[in-house]
């Protein structure tokens, strides 16, 4: 007993929402998702939390981890690479029906373990652990079908014109097969025995957006190679669906490679990629490939065993890594 009881039983409790999201990594299929092809994506054990509640000063968006404070309107707040984020968080208010001062008056907390900006789906996990936590705080929560939507053009914001695969995995977690159309088509992927990977990452020398722009024009100028790479990405993502299913991890290892060297012949890997590959290789790995754009950012490593010297290996390259499992949820 406090010897002051009355205190905390009048005091007004402190309104808040809240709202998460994972991370994903890209098995199979980054960047030919853009031209259509199949991509095999899945949630991670780690993302994004957001928590909203009143503030007279809002609105104010609060990102410890990623060291960002920002406003509405154009200030000193947002380093290089992060300037998209205010235009983000209003295009996350209006699609969660924040319209006006009164009801913008909030101040909003988004932290969690997720590195920014490395191909791990950040943006897609700010967009939805952003978007629940605000439309909960509007008393309208949004359903999966209109998170879709309202992620997807909180993503556009970060992305111009992303494939969707980002934001359907922090949407609807587990792992996916997803494909691009006129209608996005995604259906859960069984896994048939878990998978031990590591995860590895180092800041990119440019953005993700920049590398899909990259490839784009590379793609125009000779259509008919690219076009062979991506289909043969698409093959690569229906082998890996396969073997994932069966929990053939040795075949999993052997698709990751391939889908590397092919990354890499469509010129988004980067040298602390191929970096990170080899490290992985020589450290036990049954194979590895860049994830999301490249560009420099993550690698996956599958590696059954004990994943201590492959982690340590990368933190003394002045990396970042951790391990995780993916397994059905
Ligand atoms: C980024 O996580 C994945 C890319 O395929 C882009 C996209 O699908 O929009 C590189």
């Amino acid at each position: 007993m406090s010897g002051r009881p009355g205190l905390a039983s009048n005091a007004a409790p402190r309104r808040v929402a809240t709202g998460a999201a994972p991370g994903k990594v890209i098995l199979f299929g980054e960047h030919a998702a853009v031209y259509g092809r199949p991509a095999l994506a899945a949630a991670l054990g780690r993302g994004l939390g957001a928590t909203v509640e009143a503030d007279p000063d809002g609105p104010v968006l609060h990102l410890p981890a990623w060291g960002q404070t920002v406003r509405l309107r154009p200030g000193p707040d947002g380093r290089a690479g992060f300037e998209s984020l205010p235009r983000a968080f209003a295009a996350a208010l209006d699609a969660a029906g924040l319209h006006g001062p009164t009801a913008r008056a909030i101040a909003v907390t988004l932290d969690g373990a997720l590195p920014p900006s490395v191909g791990l789906g950040s943006s897609a996990a700010f967009a939805v652990s952003l978007l629940r936590a605000l439309s909960a705080w509007a008393g309208a929560p949004l359903d999966d079908a209109a998170l879709l939507d309202a992620a997807y053009s909180v993503e556009q914001v970060f992305h111009g014109t992303p494939s969707g695969v980002d934001h359907t995995v922090a949407t609807l977690g587990g792992c996916l097969r997803f494909q691009r159309g006129a209608v996005p088509t995604f259906v859960r992927v069984p896994i048939g025995r878990p998978v031990p990977l590591v995860v590895a990452f180092a800041p990119r020398d440019t953005t993700g957006r920049d590398v899909v722009a990259g490839l784009r024009s590379r793609r125009d100028a000779l259509p008919t190679v690219y076009e062979r790479l991506f289909d043969a990405i698409g093959e690569l993502t229906s082998a890996g669906e396969a073997a994932l299913a069966a929990g053939d991890l040795p075949a999993l290892g052997r698709l990751f490679d391939l889908n590397h060297e092919i990354l890499r012949a469509c010129g988004v890997s980067s040298a602390v990629n191929d970096e990170l590959v080899a490290l992985s290789r020589r450290h036990g790995a049954l194979g590895a490939k860049l994830t999301g754009a490249g560009g420099g950012g993550a690698v996956i490593a599958l590696v059954p065993g004990d994943p201590a010297p492959l982690l340590q290996a990368v933190g003394r390259a002045g990396h970042g890594a951790f391990a995780t499992t993916l397994d059905d949820p």
